[in-house]
């Protein structure tokens, strides 16, 4: 990462530091410099870019393409009415690459774990992706705002329950579709992410294009420090106080490391 990684707007706010001395944890001071004493919850948003490092693919960048899928093909409601077998199967899928045995939680998320543990205010991970790996790696202040890929949902009802077996339409009597936000859905628990976004007072932003809304404009809602983690400048970089350039499992452990360290 030290060869890669760059900061961008890193020394925004009163640094004396020359940036190309810089590392992600001399912006955790400038961080807790700008919080003065205070230790305010922190609101942290996770994309794909997250779980890029644990092996599982990413959105964007490949074509418009998932996993070989086009995105209208698999997630939105039109494709689940057309071909509810070819959305379970892909969905199936996704869920027996998330098993796998080589996909397991990364330096970055056990990182976010390490902070809830460490922080003596609140840090929620508000996260756009649907693997478990946050979870696995022992946070417990999770908002899954685009849903769950290990639950599915009643069509009807809305009751979610834990996916055990795999749906290829006709499964419990066929109502059952994949726990996923799609294209055009609104996102789950909007009231507890504004709560949480209006009570923080620094965000991290992690791994995330910051083309889809609302998520791309959380970084307006909270009042205080701001800081991208992303392997490239994005389109909504210009809003954060602070950014870092290259792979999550490098900067955001180097990250905690100094906020937390330097917190003590
Ligand atoms: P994208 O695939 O759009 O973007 C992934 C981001 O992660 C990009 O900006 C990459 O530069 C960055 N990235 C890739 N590898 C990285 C690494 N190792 N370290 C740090 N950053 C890295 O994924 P999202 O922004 O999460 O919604 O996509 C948002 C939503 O768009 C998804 O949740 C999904 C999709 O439509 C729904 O399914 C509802």
């Amino acid at each position: 990462m030290r060869s890669h990684a760059r900061p961008v707007g890193g020394m925004k706010i009163g640094s004396t530091l020359p940036s190309g001395h810089m590392q992600p944890a001399d912006t955790a001071i400038e961080v807790l410099r700008q919080l003065g004493g205070r230790r305010p919850p922190i609101a942290i948003l996770t994309g794909a870019g997250i779980s890029a490092g644990s092996g599982l693919a990413t959105f964007r960048g490949n074509g418009g393409l998932w996993e070989g899928h086009r995105v209208e093909d698999v997630a939105t409601p039109g494709a689940f009415d057309r071909n509810p077998e070819l959305v379970h199967r892909f969905y199936n899928e996704r869920r027996a690459k998330l098993q796998s045995q080589d996909v397991t939680p990364n330096a970055a998320h056990t990182a976010l774990a390490r902070l809830e543990a460490m922080w003596p205010a609140d840090v929620t991970i508000i996260t756009q992706n649907v693997d478990d790996l946050h979870e696995r790696a022992s946070s417990t202040s999770i908002i899954h705002m685009h849903g769950e890929l290990m639950q599915i949902r009643h069509a009807q009802t809305g009751e979610t329950r834990a996916w055990k077996d795999h749906c290829d339409g006709t499964t419990l009597d066929g109502h059952w579709r994949p726990h996923i936000v799609w294209f055009g859905e609104a996102i789950l628990e909007p009231d507890r992410i504004e709560a949480c976004l209006r009570s923080a007072g620094l965000f991290l932003c992690i791994g995330t294009a910051g083309q889809v809304y609302p998520a791309a404009g959380f970084v307006h809602d909270v009042a205080g420090p701001s800081v991208e983690f992303n392997l490239d400048p994005t389109s909504i970089t210009d809003a954060f106080t602070h950014a870092w350039h290259g792979p999550a499992v490098d900067t955001v452990p180097e990250f905690v490391d100094g906020l937390v360290d330097a917190g003590d």
